[in-house]
Parts: structure tokens; sequence; C-alpha cells
């Protein structure tokens, strides 16, 4: 392993620690290699900078918006890989992919594409960056499955927030102000979660074995969700 990535899982191993269970340095781990795994199989079809998927895997939840503290000093990708000798070129597209892989960062950039604020080279390199396209499915299979359901109660309960309310309907169509409200605020339940965010995931995959994984865990998240309406339903007259 080189020195670069070495430090850089140094660096992030004890950055991970400021955040509870549901982003630890362990689903840091789960993504570098899930992320690693999908770009090998992309390099079958067309080229992948591994070393890219690496760091940007290791990275990506560095400065997350939702654990920002006011008091925290801001942090800068491209200043940290340039003070551990990665040219300034590559840190820079390390920092563009990090910058890019939230679910909340991809709503963002929907409702910009529609507005035609952004511009066609945005578009075309969120489109075709296959590093980006790695890391991003890689972050969401940890969202969903089994994974997602463990570290979906972790987030609520860090957020004391209900695991389940029969009376809060999650919305159908959610904007970027919506979701960045509800992440930040007390609203919303674990639950509620899933059909706001996680059961839309696998239709936003990019890469082939990325999507046929998340098929997989997404089933296991519909079975997870009737075996909970079961549960409730017991005793309530009509179930069980
Ligand atoms: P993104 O950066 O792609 O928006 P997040 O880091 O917000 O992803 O989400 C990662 C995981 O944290 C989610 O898949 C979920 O398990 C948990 N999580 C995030 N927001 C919430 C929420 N509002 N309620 C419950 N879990 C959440
Ligand atoms: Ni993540």
């Amino acid at each position: 392993m080189s020195q670069v990535i070495k430090n850089t899982e140094c660096f992030v191993r004890e950055y991970m620690k400021k955040y509870d269970c549901s982003h630890d340095w362990y689903h840091v781990q789960r993504v570098v290699r899930q992320a690693l795994a999908l770009a090998k199989a992309e390099l079958e079809s067309r080229a992948v900078d591994l070393e890219i998927v690496h760091l940007a895997a290791l990275l990506h939840d560095v400065d997350d918006a939702k654990y920002r503290d006011d008091r925290d000093e801001p942090f800068s990708c491209v200043n940290f890989l340039v003070g551990i000798g990665v040219d300034k070129a590559k840190a820079e597209i390390v920092r563009r992919i990090v910058d890019s892989v939230s679910f909340r960062k991809e709503l963002l950039a929907a409702e910009q594409d529609k507005m035609g604020v952004s511009s066609p080279e945005e578009r075309e390199w969120r489109r075709d960056c296959v590093e980006l396209a790695c890391v991003q499915d890689a972050d969401r299979l940890d969202a969903i499955g089994a994974f997602g359901v463990l570290r979906c109660a972790a987030f609520s309960g860090a957020r004391n927030r209900a695991l389940y309310d029969p009376d809060d309907h999650a919305a159908d169509e959610i904007t970027y102000a919506h979701y960045v409200r509800q992440s930040s605020g007390t609203t919303g339940t674990a639950v509620s979660h899933f059909h706001e965010k996680l059961l839309k995931l696998t239709l936003m995959m990019k890469t082939k074995r990325g999507k046929q994984e998340a098929e997989r865990r997404h089933a296991f998240m519909i079975q997870f969700l009737h075996q909970l309406d079961d549960e409730f339903s017991f005793g309530d007259g009509n179930g069980g």
C-alpha cells in the first residue's frame, strides 16, 4: 500500500471518531472495499484510476455537513492531499468527487440541471466520471440492505428520532430543501427515511455491478418493511 494511502487512512481513522457509529471508520472501510471492487469490475470496459477511487472513498465523509459544527476548522481536501505528496490536479479530482458523492448533492444538482444553471461541462463530468460512480455506488450500497437498516437506526438514535410513527407519512417527491431540513432537524423517523431516500437509491446506481448488488439489498429492505408492518399490526384486531 502506498504511503499516500497509509497517511490518508491514518487521518480518516482518527477523524471518524467524532461521528456516531452510522458514519464511523468501519463504514469508511466498507465503502473503500466496495468502491475498489466496483472499480475493478469497471476496468473490464474502461480506464479507472484506482488511486483516485481509493482516496475519494477514504475521504468521502470527512467534513460532512450533517455533523459540521460552526466551531470546526473548515477542511481542505486539496491542501490535505497536496500536503502528503499528491499532485494538485489529482487532488482537485478527488475533492470534486468527495463534493459530489452525497444524495443531497445529487438532488441539488438535478434541480440545478432542471433550472438550467449547471454548465454542460459539470453535467457531463457527473455523468461520465467513473471514479465518482464507483465511490457513490459503494457509499449507497452501505446505505441499503442489512447495513442500511442498522445505519439508519443508529443515525436516528444518535439524533434522538423515533424509529416508527404510523401517522408520519413520507413525502412522495423529495426536494433538496426538504431533504436538508429533514436530515438536519428532528422531524421524520427511521422508517420514513426508507421511503424518502433508501428505497430510491437502487434506481440511482451508476455501475453495472453496483446495480446488481443494490437490487439484492433492495429486496431485503422491502422484506424488512413488510415484516415491520406485520409486527406492528399484531394485536390490532386485523393481524395475528
Ligand atoms: P448522503 O450524504 O448521501 O445524503 P448520508 O450520509 O446523509 O448520505 O446518509 C448516510 C446514512 O445515514 C443513511 O443512509 C442513513 O442510514 C443515515 N441517515 C442519514 N440521514 C438520516 C435520517 N434523516 N434519518 C435516518 N437515517 C439517516
Ligand atoms: Ni458515507
